[in-house]
């Protein structure tokens, strides 16, 4: 049993406290908004996470999950401390690092004797060995000793909690190899596979590694737009790409792009990161030019279709960046929804986690209780989100709702074919703009008979 102290109690912070805590360790979670650490003392959660409610619930009664907004409390017998704070976009794509500071500074207030501060939020490389130096000078002044270890966050939103308990690596890194030993320590039960290096190389694989994954959407992005032009069914190409080992099938999904608190802030940060030390991260770029093209392409493709946007009436399926969380920061939902309503479209919108928080930054949306809800009366259906919910709609029901029959499946995930069988004018991304082709890529009789009379 070790007693561990996490600042902060968002998506990173309290997956990491709960399943600390599972383990049998005693954890204090801290932060700064109360009502957030009200909701947790009543047993709700801050946000929508699978397996985590019970987790929480479960550890919290058996009092090894403490929560509180008070450094005095959270801070003096910890063993460790997880910064788990975030690190928003600044203006010029930097990371903005005013939450960290707070913390670190916090956390130095009331530091009584050896400690290994461990920072799990995304930091700019090099901010491990300043904060360090930071702290290192006021332990000396205080009398007090300790020690920092970068320790990356890899788990995806929406599987956090499996991600947390079965990682593919955990990156440790540190000046003292003391320290990440007994960090490591705390991690050999998940896996043996513990990478230990300085705290610059552990925090640039973070920055590495998002990097690669928003490079591969935004690749297979711009294969999708070459697809459409030559008539190529990008699915089948990423399908075919991906059984190639040395390619891999994961992030090769065609669609609207990447989101999330995480692809777009760190891409930018390490493109300022590059940029600031006289490098020009071409790469970087284009991977966030052609992010922000996936959604533009939307608003034209409906202008094709419908002609002018004013007026219309076009409905969003999904407002999540991703299924099964409640995030919307940096939703293609949100950016196309804010394009949209300038284009003059009257919105509807459903989501089945993450209404309450679009709700707070969309006005004129029509908030609705479900898919056929945002069907009625609309011009044009755009699914947003795969969410599990949308795979299997009932789609006469939906076609018969609408005004006019235009669906631009944002994901992929129906087949043309059989939406082109309902009636719709169905448009995929990075698929061919009309005939038959259906998911497994085989042709239809029809297309077949026409082709052997050809
Ligand atoms: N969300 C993810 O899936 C994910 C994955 C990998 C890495 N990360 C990184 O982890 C970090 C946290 O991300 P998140 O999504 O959990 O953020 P979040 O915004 O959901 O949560 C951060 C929490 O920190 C709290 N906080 C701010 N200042 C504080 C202080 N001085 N003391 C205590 N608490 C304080 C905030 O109130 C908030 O509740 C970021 O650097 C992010 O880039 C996130």
């Amino acid at each position: 049993m070790r007693r561990i102290t996490v600042l902060g109690v968002g998506y990173v912070g309290l997956v990491t406290a709960a399943c600390f805590a599972d383990l049998g360790n005693q954890v204090i979670c801290l932060d700064v908004i109360e009502e957030k650490i009200a909701k947790l003392k009543r047993g709700e959660l801050p946000i929508y996470e699978p397996g985590l409610e019970e987790m929480v619930q479960r550890n919290a009664a058996a009092g090894r999950l403490v929560f509180t907004t008070d450094y005095a409390q959270a801070i003096p017998k910890a063993e460790f401390i997880f910064v788990a704070v975030g690190t928003p976009s600044g203006v010029d794509g930097e990371a903005d690092l005013k939450y960290i500071r707070t913390a670190v500074e916090s956390i130095a207030r009331h530091l009584d004797g050896y400690t290994v501060i461990v920072n799990r939020s995304t930091v700019p490389v090099g901010t491990g060995d300043s904060t360090a130096q930071t702290l290192i000078e006021r332990g000396k002044k205080q009398g007090v000793d300790f020690q920092v270890v970068s320790n990356p966050e890899f788990t995806r939103e929406g599987s956090a909690v499996y991600d947390f308990l079965n990682p593919d690596r955990v990156v440790l890194g540190s000046v003292d190899a003391e320290a990440a030993e007994a960090v490591a320590e705390l991690y050999r039960v998940f896996t043996k596979n513990i990478m230990i290096t300085d705290l610059r190389t552990a925090e640039m694989i973070k920055y590495a590694s998002n990097a690669f994954l928003a490079m591969k959407i935004s690749f297979v992005n711009e294969i999708a737009s070459i697809c459409e032009k030559l008539g190529a069914d990008v699915k089948l190409v990423a399908q075919g790409m991906g059984a190639d080992q040395r390619i891999g099938a994961a992030f090769l999904n065609a669609g609207l792009g990447f989101g999330g608190s995480c692809f777009p802030k760190d891409v930018k940060a390490l493109t300022y990161m590059a940029e600031v030390n006289g490098l020009h991260p071409q790469l970087l770029r284009a991977v966030m030019d052609i992010n922000r093209d996936q959604r533009r392409r939307v608003i034209v493709q409906l202008r094709e279709l419908l002609g002018n946007l004013r007026g219309k009436t076009i409905g969003l399926l999904g407002l999540s960046f991703k299924p099964n969380t409640d995030d919307i920061r940096e939703a293609a939902a949100i950016d196309l929804a804010h394009m949209l309503a300038n284009e003059g479209a009257n919105l509807r919108a459903y989501d089945p986690v993450a209404m309450e928080n679009a709700q707070r930054v969309l006005d004129g949306v029509k908030f609705c209780g479900d898919a056929y809800q945002v069907a009625a009366g609309a011009d044009a259906m755009i699914l947003i989100t795969e969410w599990n919910e949308f795979k299997q709609l009932d789609m006469p029901r939906v076609y018969d709702a609408m005004a006019h029959k235009v669906f631009l499946d944002g994901r992929n995930v129906y087949d043309p074919a059989e939406m082109r069988a309902h009636g719709f004018e169905y448009r995929g991304i990075g698929r061919p703009l009309s005939g038959t082709t259906t998911d497994s890529g085989r042709q239809t009789t029809e297309e077949m008979a026409t082709a052997s009379v050809k």
